[in-house]
């Protein structure tokens, strides 16, 4: 599916800056489909990210009945169809690389009156479906895995009641999964989370007109059958994708660097609190709220970074950015430790083993731990190393750049796409040359 570069070659880079920005926020982009789709009425939606995940998430709702006219940087319409009035589609749903797009999908469809399967790449048909599946079979839903991933398979007609829950791990695909089936489920849905992750689902069907009680421990409920209206939504950048920059400015922006019009959800900027505590000068400026989310210009200067023990508190806040602490933690000084981030095996890759795998093979002394990284800081060599097909493994890579006494490639690019498209040119402009060789 991805038709990005197959491969990046970054010479050693000295310095960065300027003031760049980034696509939209691929999680809210997900969500705002998703949920224009099942809304009543005609939705605006502003700055969504055309990268491939969420592109296949729009090619899901069109299948399912959506209308959606998409005028590029001017924005989407979707014409909803109400929580009763989506369609069954032709043929399986192909969600490619995102994980977010099947899992918040399966639990919008539990409800609906028809069948429909939903899959995607090698990568996404080899993670862990069973943390949807069991819950949602427990609201009621017919929802069927061959062997706990997908291809998934959803029987229509199933009447959903709402449950409590407590996630075993905490995630927002999970809780968010639940909370869209609660939506047609009868009674009240209730999720306890271990700890606190990104909340937009939240936020989102508040926007919508949706009442979703949360409390300060984290346990959010909705009360259904809730049918969100239609709404106008700006979707600010993507603050895991401003994270390479960020990364990039800290190690080496000489004269600083902007990334402007960033969110900055506290759910998600725990790499902002990591990075100042190991030194990281960034500030948040013109901070204001955007429809329901907080965005900020991001100012971010050179700063001597060292390393520190990262508080496992702050991992589901981090989720997708280590693998760019990671190359953070090998530009500081001394040794960064991170424990209680098992999850990061079941992302896009292995993101323990294949940074480990990556950072080593660069000439960095990497230990792997069952659930962390021990990395000590210093210079890189250079050399060639895989991203094993993961976009933010990819990214973090080229930012490697800014380490290496020699040019860094790295195979297997192609799924930048999936999340931000327009990476090279935005890395260029940055300073960070990146070369795709064919
Ligand atoms: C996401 C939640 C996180 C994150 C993913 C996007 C979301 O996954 O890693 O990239 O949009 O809800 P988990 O909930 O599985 O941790």
């Amino acid at each position: 599916m991805s038709d990005g570069p197959q491969r990046f070659v970054v010479e050693p880079v000295e310095s960065v800056g300027g003031a760049l920005s980034v696509p939209g926020d691929k999680s809210i982009s997900h969500r705002a489909a998703m949920l224009a789709a099942v809304a009543r009425g005609t939705s605006r939606i502003r700055g969504f990210l055309h990268g491939e995940d969420c592109l296949a998430t729009l090619e899901a709702c069109r299948a399912l009945g959506a209308s959606i006219d998409d005028n590029g940087q001017d924005g989407l319409e979707i014409e909803g169809r109400g929580l009763d009035g989506l369609q069954p589609p032709a043929h399986a749903l192909d969600l490619g690389n995102s994980g977010t797009a099947l899992r918040l999908l399966a639990g919008l469809l539990a409800t609906q009156p028809f069948d429909v399967e939903l899959t995607g790449d090698e990568s996404l048909c080899s993670r862990p479906m069973a943390r949807i599946t069991d819950p949602l079979a427990a609201m009621g839903a017919r929802i069927h895995s061959s062997d706990g991933r997908a291809p998934l398979v959803i029987r229509g007609g199933a009447r959903l009641n709402g449950i409590e829950y407590t996630l075993p791990v905490a995630s927002a695909q999970v809780k968010s999964a639940l909370l869209l089936a609660g939506l047609s489920a009868a009674g009240r849905t209730t999720v306890r989370s271990p700890a606190p992750t990104r909340d937009h689902t939240e936020r989102m069907l508040l926007g919508m007109g949706v009442p979703v009680a949360q409390d300060d421990a984290g346990v959010v409920s909705i009360d259904g059958p809730a049918e969100p209206h239609a709404f106008e939504l700006s979707v600010p950048g993507d603050f895991s994708s401003a994270a390479f920059f960020v990364v990039a400015a800290c190690l080496a922006a000489n004269d600083g660097m902007t990334i402007r019009n960033v969110g900055v959800n506290p759910t998600r900027t725990g790499l902002l609190t990591i990075l100042r505590e190991m030194g990281g000068e960034i500030e948040l400026a013109n901070l204001r709220t955007v429809g329901t989310e907080p965005v900020a210009d991001l100012h971010v200067r050179q700063s001597r970074l060292h390393g520190i023990e990262v508080p496992p508190a702050l991992v589901p806040l981090t989720i997708d950015e280590f693998p760019i602490l990671f190359i953070a933690a090998a530009g500081a000084s001394g040794q960064t430790v991170v424990r209680g981030a098992e999850e990061l095996r079941y992302k896009e890759s292995d993101r323990l083993a294949v940074m480990a795998e990556a950072l080593n093979a660069l000439g960095a002394t990497v230990r792997e731990l069952s659930d962390g990284l021990v990395i000590h800081g210093g210079r890189l060599a250079g050399g060639r190393v895989s991203s094993h097909g993961d976009h933010r493994v990819a990214m973090a890579l080229a930012v490697a750049a800014l380490l290496a006494e020699d040019a860094i490639e790295i195979l297997d690019t192609a799924q930048v796409a999936t999340s931000f498209p327009g990476f090279t040119a935005e890395a260029a402009r940055a300073g960070i040359p990146i070369a795709s060789p064919a």
